[in-house]
């Protein structure tokens, strides 16, 4: 962060002719800020922004984006090139620590990472007191919030040590807790995870796996698991990340935080909306509805919104979509499917992207738009969906929340607003009100 050679913006009240200067700081990528933090003190003014979309609301070196561009880099690395040579893991180690790992590092990281799967025994005992039909996403926020109970020993947020045995137990459970609110929801036996299989592996193995046989997965498949945890790792200042920064801002423990974060993710605006796109394209049906959709899509006074498509900060196509999109092709290949609703979805996708509306809205496919037809073909119910979006995106949660708890200069998150309601007014007793 360094104060910018662009100078300051000078700020005036037009009916007084007061003017202030507001400092600008240049990062290393993307647009300066305006630092406001005086404002208030020195104008008696706050801003105001709702659903932040001019606010910088911390500093961070993990993730840049250049939604314009359909740019996403991970510590300076293009996302296209860490879901082409890298596993997950590895940008796991990369969003946490700022470099890749070299290879002792990365073998450490991994056993690290392996040898903290497994969860406490007791917490089978909590899952069996969720009805059977709940949402995964509903018993995920439970069971994740509940490790603060189960593991009471690594919430010392002061604790260096402990922050970073908290790391390792929420990357490393996620997939185990995941795999078990599915089992749970269709009344399988839990498995235990294998030590011997990689981070995707042990995840695909420990959901489909029956004790009865051994469950047989091909290296395509396990790498398409592996690349939508890396798609999905971190993404800025997201709804969900922002969620776990605000929590930890006050000095909740690691999994109180990932726990909000999940909560989060779930709405259909943010990590629900892989599972809304498969819904809106089996509403859809078939090539010929698709104009009516747009239509429905275009027109205000309709909820109806086309699903996977838009996106806050991409103004282009998301660099996340496209590599889903060839996943797509090779999971679709391997398991020689065809699948309808991809036939669909690339249908949807060109028509839109040649209608008028769409392209002054600058909106193009999200990652969301291919994702669910990958996991559909993978074997995922539609419930599941933003439960993996969730196993990924802890990473991310994880690699910010320690960013924000080792900046010196952390405060409490807590923004103010704009205030409409009545102005002070005399107390009308119960017997006197008309
Ligand atoms: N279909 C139709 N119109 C849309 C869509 C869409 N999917 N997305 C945005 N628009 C329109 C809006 O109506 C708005 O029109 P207006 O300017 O005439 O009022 C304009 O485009 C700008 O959209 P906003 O909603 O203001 O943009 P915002 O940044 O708030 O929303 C969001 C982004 C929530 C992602 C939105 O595009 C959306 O709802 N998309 C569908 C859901 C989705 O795919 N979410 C996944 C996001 S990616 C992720 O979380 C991993």
């Amino acid at each position: 962060m360094t104060q910018s050679n662009s100078g300051a913006f000078t700020l005036t009240n037009k009916t007084t002719g007061d003017s202030w200067d507001l400092p600008v700081i240049d990062g290393s990528l993307g647009p300066s800020v305006i630092d406001v933090r005086k404002l208030y003190g020195q104008t008696g003014h706050f801003t105001f922004d709702p659903g932040f979309t001019s606010t910088g609301s911390c500093e961070s070196a993990l993730t840049f984006i250049d939604g314009d561009k359909g740019v996403l880099l991970h510590r300076g690395y293009s996302i296209e090139d860490l879901a082409e040579h890298s596993d997950f893991l590895d940008v796991a180690y990369l969003l946490i620590y700022g470099e890749l790992p070299n290879k002792a590092e990365k073998a450490n990281f991994d056993r690290d990472v392996t040898y903290h799967t497994m969860v406490h025994e007791q917490m089978m005992n909590f899952f069996r007191g969720f009805r059977r039909d709940a949402h995964p996403m509903a018993i995920m926020c439970g069971v994740v919030g509940a490790m603060s109970a189960f593991y009471h020993d690594s919430t010392d947020i002061h604790d260096e040590h402990q922050r970073m045995v908290a790391t390792f137990r929420l990357i490393a459970k996620m997939p185990t807790i995941a795999a078990m609110a599915y089992k749970y929801s269709i009344g399988q036996p839990f498995n235990y995870p294998k030590n011997n299989l990689s981070y995707a592996e042990n995840f695909l193995d420990m959901t489909f796996r029956v004790p009865a046989e051994e469950y047989k997965m091909s290296p395509t498949i396990a790498r398409a698991m592996d690349r939508i945890f890396i798609l999905h790792a971190d993404h800025e200042q997201n709804a969900s990340t922002s969620t776990v920064r605000l929590a930890s801002s006050s000095g909740a423990n690691p999994f109180a935080c990932i726990a909000a974060g999940v909560a989060c993710l779930w709405g259909p605006a943010h990590g629900g909306a892989n599972e809304a796109v498969l819904n809106m394209l089996m509403e859809i049906g078939h090539k010929d509805n698709i104009p009516e959709y747009l239509e429905k899509a275009k027109d205000k006074n309709d909820p109806f919104r086309l699903m996977g498509f838009g996106h806050r900060v991409y103004k282009n196509y998301d660099p996340r979509a496209k590599v889903m999109q060839k996943s797509c092709y090779e999971v679709l290949e391997e398991l020689d499917l065809k699948d309808p609703l991809l036939d669909l979805a690339m249908e949807l996708e060109r028509i839109a992207l040649e209608d008028p509306y769409f392209v002054e809205k600058k909106l193009f496919p999200n990652v969301d738009f291919y994702s669910g037809i990958v996991l559909k073909a993978l074997g995922f119910p539609t419930s599941m969906f933003t439960v993996l979006f969730a196993v990924a995106r802890t990473v991310g949660w994880v690699a910010q929340w320690k960013e924000q708890i080792e900046d010196p200069t952390l405060k409490i998150g807590r923004p103010r607003q704009l205030y409409t309601g009545p102005e002070q007014r005399d107390y009308v007793p119960l017997g006197k009100r008309s």
